[in-house]
């Protein structure tokens, strides 16, 4: 393989190995792609000041997330379908993310299962929770995630319905892949991959294949969602999902202050300031547009984690500036885990921790703790 030196090269990387209609599920923004864009634009808008002649000789990334420590403030963020990315990818990222010392978070809509990558990993990591009509189902699927020990639960409130992605909708996005000529024929390019689905028993939705009533066949992730997902859900529903879930819980997809300060009121330990990566209301602003306020608002009574657009420490460095204890990465860990499993994970977290090290050398800070607003340049 050739020389990695960013996540850019795993990319490159990841195009070559994985079959068309995956890469478009990770990529695709909603509608006209605005949000998406706009999350990496603003982000590498923000300028870095230099810091010159100061000790940088004592650096230090390591700092806590949800009162765990990790070795650099980054989380694995949840990402549906990630066991199609590679096989077994939840179990592979788990372990990638556990020997770098960071969180991995699984999805609702992952692959492997709960209790699967609580089997083969043998290490905490968070949950994230969609909450579908059945009840019965969800209060069951906290359960489990208790059960196998997940050290946070991860509510995303801000995908009830799935917005548009005209990509998936002109792939036919299934779970596994329909086996249509198009399909075929791109598959026949991608033959690691394909040994790979095949070599594994792991090829439908883990969490909700045998659990949820009548399902067999998940078919196409927009009917199902469409069919299961409760739109209905509100602020009632996550006090009865605080009174289920014990430890700590992360409320994801915040972008307003005023739902900021509901989600401290039902008691959330921590929120996430995320447009889910530009994939359900397009139009609205990027997220790093949304952070300064809400950590105003906020910050000094909750842990505010962010996501949208990191691909690099100095992303990372940009987050942490504006007052995200830490950021969730998305795509960037995709890129690594289609292009080389828990290898192409440990160098994607590997890149961006070394990039965040020498973005606090030249800009003069040692601790995670002291990187604030000074080290932005105008
Ligand atoms: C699910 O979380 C998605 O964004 O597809």
């Amino acid at each position: 393989m050739q020389t990695i030196t960013c996540v850019e090269d795993l990319r490159a990387i990841y195009k070559t190995r994985v079959p068309k209609m995956f890469i478009d599920y990770a990529e695709s923004g909603s509608y006209s792609e605005q949000t998406l864009h706009w999350n990496r634009e603003d982000l590498q808008k923000i300028k870095l000041k230099q810091k010159i002649l100061t000790d940088v000789s004592k650096r230090d990334t390591k700092t806590t997330i949800a009162g765990k420590p990790v070795n650099v403030p980054l989380v694995l963020a949840p990402v549906g379908l990630c066991g199609m990315q590679h096989a077994n990818g939840e179990i592979l990222a788990a372990k990638a993310a556990a020997e770098a010392g960071i969180p991995f978070t699984l999805s609702t809509m992952s692959v492997c299962s709960i209790e699967d990558v609580a089997s083969e990993t043998g290490k905490p990591f968070w949950f994230q929770l969609y909450v579908m009509k059945d009840r019965e189902f969800i209060r069951n699927l906290i359960a489990r995630a208790a059960a196998a020990k997940c050290s946070a639960l991860v509510l995303t409130v801000d995908l009830q319905i799935l917005a548009q992605r005209h990509r998936d909708i002109k792939n036919g996005l299934t779970v596994p892949p329909k086996m249509k000529l198009a399909n075929i024929l791109d598959i026949m390019t991608k033959p690691r991959w394909a040994m790979g689905i095949l070599g594994t028993k792991r090829r439908s939705f883990g969490n909700l294949v045998g659990h949820v009533k009548g399902l067999t066949n998940t078919g196409s992730l927009g009917a199902w969602t469409a069919e299961q997902f409760d739109p209905a859900l509100n602020w009632e529903d996550v006090k009865w999902i605080r009174k289920l879930w014990k430890g700590k819980l992360i409320i994801k997809g915040i972008m307003e202050v005023s739902d900021a300060r509901l989600a401290l009121k039902h008691g959330a330990d921590g929120i996430v300031v995320s447009n889910h990566g530009g994939r359900q209301l397009d139009g609205a602003p990027s997220s790093i547009s949304a952070l300064p306020k809400i950590v105003d608002a906020i910050g000094d009574k909750t842990e505010i984690l962010f996501d949208g657009g990191v691909r690099t420490g100095q992303d990372l460095m940009r987050a942490i500036a504006l007052g995200a204890k830490g950021a969730l990465i998305g795509r960037a860990f995709i890129y690594g885990l289609g292009a080389n499993g828990q290898e192409g994970v440990k160098t994607v977290i590997e890149c961006i921790r070394k990039e965040l090290d020498m973005s606090m050398a030249l800009c003069g800070v040692n601790k995670i703790s002291d990187i604030d607003e000074s080290v932005l340049a105008d």
